[in-house]
């Protein structure tokens, strides 16, 4: 191991939306840094959590019906759970409602006002709820940053003396010492800075949800005070290494950090409050803030605002049942997922230039897939080690290299000589300049490494992507396979020889891609003989990839598959998975209101059809099923009525409704009382539930899927008096009838099915009318 550490922190991601492709993407980046550090010896710590205070998070779970607690705890397991499923590599996970996070905000609070930074004072301005902060523009006109309205705050807060750092944090920025990439960012920061500083309002009053301001500040105030929360969010950082608490050890180890890793929103917060607050505490300042940029859906931020968001958990879904399930067995899911998960990975690092935006769409997910993983690297190794499984008995007798195989375990000088260099070295993405390595004549692992050191993952990869072609058109242009033909012992070395290069040269690209595949390269280690690549990374076998590391005599691991051909229709499934269409076109069903995207809905399904629950209590929307995406426009809301006009119409005042409908229309609609039997969980569909209703003497039991298995334990539902339409035409989904459907109101911004009841007693198979 080095004696460096290495200090590499995600923001803390709010709780008041579950996690969607845009906050895997800053965690996919994090955990590669960690990962790639960790096999150079660093003794490294990756941090990330959850940012769970404030207003924006408290009128969420007003919203949802929830104490703001049980919704910060429900919506920050989502985000851990997410990382487990995706194998993401952090070593602490921070909740800013831990009693060790809030120890240390308040420590740090009170060092701020023992040193007099801090004072009381009244405010009154515009404040941006969405982005917690308080914003130098009219209330009552769009915020600057996000467009949401602003709001007129009056309150009495303790402020902090920002404009005493302007000077300090411009040095800092134009010193170096706090480096800011990619430049473009750095400027940003350095424009607003020179535009003035004004002191910073750090409490709030007007709610509760928050750390208090600890005393003896809180003893000046008339009211309670809590800390601003981007005060103690940026707290985190430190104190999940034990600031504050009674054990630094972490603390004294590892800060400052040595990355902070943010989306290009939050830079402000990151290079001029942090530093500030953390200079006036006479700390130790990050050593360097690095933005990624956006990544969009539809030609916009994906957010949740908008309805545009993908899902982490559809291409885990669909890539792990629909292309790695025969592979894994049901029984090995965990394996399914961490394979999906670097597909992910691949993708995003290799299609989105660091620190630019970057479109996201199924589309290009596969073909990329297609193209570099299953047609590239897969079929390389598949090819190269059946053959040295069938010609060569599994091992190697000697150590090749054929000289053919170019820029890999040789310098680009070589290579160019040799006549085979292709790698194309271009523009420096951080400068903008010439490329730095232009004239270096690197290695291709000291090319790949400079690349990755510099966060250009897309160049990075893009020259393995090359180097892997390199190998094939050597193999192909070798022709091992009709050596293998021949059993003369000359040609039995010049298999061996071509086959011994193929593969180290798979050793060696595969050293370098485990930071961005390490679960596929996993494998493909073990196919080569070479064991556990944790281990390998851990012993340092990742890096100084010298020519020959593959042993003569090393017998080759059970080979098998590692990139299956994706098929194209998985990006219509994916695709459906976030925005179901019914597959039932009954007019009768409800579920065929085509579906629209709710700002937060839960995470998407494996399922793909939809399960129809419908809403009532005031609500109009219909929600379909196991997604239980909440449709927020009434347009075509034609299921249930289908002869009537579909579109929305505006009510005198405004409002939107959904058409009218006369008595006989809603006659057309069976509803009527029934008692829950069974309730369970069906394998493989995560959001549906199996039930079985007894609707009393006069009709038979019936077997109804619904989607609301996220919402409800089976056991839970036994015994509860609900009520059913009784008669929806029967569908399949997982190849189980659902005959019926629950009744039920969608409540709150996360569109939660809360099921039709009873509060008297009512005879089974009563009719609603
Ligand atoms: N809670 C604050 C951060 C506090 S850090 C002390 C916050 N949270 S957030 O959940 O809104 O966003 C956190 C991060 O998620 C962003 O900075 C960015 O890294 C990532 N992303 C959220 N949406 C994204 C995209 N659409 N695209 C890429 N990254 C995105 O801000």
């Amino acid at each position: 191991m080095s004696d460096k550490t290495f200090y590499v922190t995600t923001p803390i991601y709010y709780v008041n939306a579950r996690p969607h492709i845009g906050h895997a993407y800053t965690t996919i980046v994090a955990d590669v840094l960690a990962r790639r550090h960790r096999l150079l010896g660093d003794d490294t710590f990756f941090l990330t959590g959850t940012d769970e205070h404030g207003q924006k998070i408290e009128r969420s779970a007003a919203a949802a019906g929830i104490p703001p607690q049980q919704f910060a705890d429900q919506v920050s397991k989502s985000f851990e759970d997410l990382w487990k499923r995706m194998g993401i590599t952090n070593n602490d996970y921070i909740r800013t409602t831990s009693e060790k996070h809030k120890r240390g905000v308040q420590k740090l609070f009170s060092t701020l006002y023992e040193r007099g930074f801090i004072y009381l004072a009244s405010y009154t301005g515009s404040y941006c709820v969405s982005d917690e902060a308080f914003v130098d523009a009219p209330v009552g006109t769009p915020c600057p940053d996000c467009g949401r309205i602003l709001e007129e705050v009056t309150e009495e807060n303790f402020f902090f003396k920002l404009s005493e750092f302007q000077q300090p944090i411009i040095e800092l920025i134009e010193s170096g010492k706090l480096s800011i990439t990619p430049e473009s960012r750095r400027n940003e920061v350095l424009s607003f800075v020179r535009g003035g500083l004004k002191d910073l309002s750090i409490s709030r009053s007007s709610f509760t949800w928050g750390i208090p301001v600890p005393e003896p500040a809180a003893n000046l105030a008339a009211q309670k005070h809590v800390i601003y929360v981007w005060l103690d969010a940026l707290a985190n950082y430190m104190t999940a290494l034990g600031y504050g608490s009674d054990d630094e050890a972490l603390f004294q180890k590892f800060w400052p950090a040595d990355l902070h890793l943010v989306g290009k929103e939050i830079i402000r917060f990151h290079c001029v409050y942090w530093p500030a607050f953390l200079l006036a505490a006479g700390l130790p300042l990050p050593k360097a803030v690095t933005a990624h940029g956006w990544l969009l859906f539809e030609d916009s931020k994906m957010s949740k605002s908008k309805g545009n968001i993908v899902r982490t958990e559809t291409i885990l879904d669909a890539f792990g049942d629909e292309v790695y399930g025969k592979q894994f067995p049901e029984s090995a899911k965990h394996e399914r997922d961490l394979f999906a998960s670097d597909v992910l990975r691949y993708f995003l690092l290799r299609e989105i230039p660091f620190g630019q935006d970057g479109s996201f769409s199924f589309d290009a997910l596969i073909t990329r897939y297609n193209a570099d993983l299953a047609n590239g690297y897969g079929n390389l190794v598949s090819r190269t080690l059946k053959l040295v499984e069938t010609g060569l008995d599994g091992t190697f007798s000697d150590v090749h290299n054929m000289g053919f195989v170019v820029g890999i375990g040789a310098t680009v000088d070589e290579s160019v000589t040799a006549g085979r260099y292709s790698w194309t070295l271009g523009v420096d993405p951080g400068t903008g300049g010439p490329d730095p390595l232009w004239d270096a004549s690197p290695s291709l692992e000291q090319a790949v490494d400079f690349y990755l050191e510099s966060r250009s993952f897309s160049q990075a990869i893009e020259l393995i992507a090359q180097a892997i072609k390199q190998v094939d058109g050597f193999l192909s242009e070798s022709e091992p396979w009709k050596i293998a033909k021949d059993r003369e012992a000359i040609a039995r070395g010049r298999l061996n020889a071509v086959l011994y290069t193929a593969a180290e040269s798979i050793r060696i690209i595969t050293a370098l891609l485990y930071p961005i595949l390490p679960f596929a390269t996993a494998k493909v280690w073990a196919q080569l003989g070479l064991g556990d690549i944790e281990v390998a990374a851990r012993g340092g076998e990742l890096k100084n990839l010298e020519w020959g590391g593959l042993k003569p005599g090393t017998q080759l691991g059970p080979l098998g598959p590692i990139f299956p051909r994706a098929d194209k229709g998985l990006a219509q499934i994916m695709s459906d998975m976030e925005n179901p269409t019914p597959v039932d076109t009954n007019p009768t069903d409800p579920a065929a209101a085509p579906p629209t995207t709710a700002p937060d809905a839960a995470p998407r399904t494996t399922t793909l059809d939809p399960v129809p629950v419908l809403p009532v209590g005031g609500s109009t929307a219909l929600t379909t099923g196991p997604s239980d995406i909440v449709s927020h426009t009434h347009a075509k809301a034609s299921g249930i009525f289908a002869n009537e006009s579909p579109a929305p119409v505006t009510t005198e005042n405004g409002e939107l409704t959904s058409p009218q409908i006369t008595i006989d229309d809603f006659a057309k609609v069976e509803l009527r009382v029934a008692q829950i039997l069974v309730a369970e969980r069906i394998p493989k569909a995560d959001k549906l539930l199996r039930l079985e209703v007894d609707l009393g003497p006069d009709f038979p039991k019936r077997q109804i899927l619904s989607g609301i298995a996220e919402w409800y334990e089976p056991d839970e539902l036994i015994g509860r008096r609900i009520v059913v339409i009784t008669n929806l035409a029967p569908r399949k989904m997982r190849g189980l009838e659902s005959h019926g459907m629950l009744l039920a109101a969608s409540h709150g911004e996360n569109g939660k099915p809360v099921l039709a009841t009873f509060g008297e007693d009512i005879a089974l198979g009563s009719r609603l009318k």
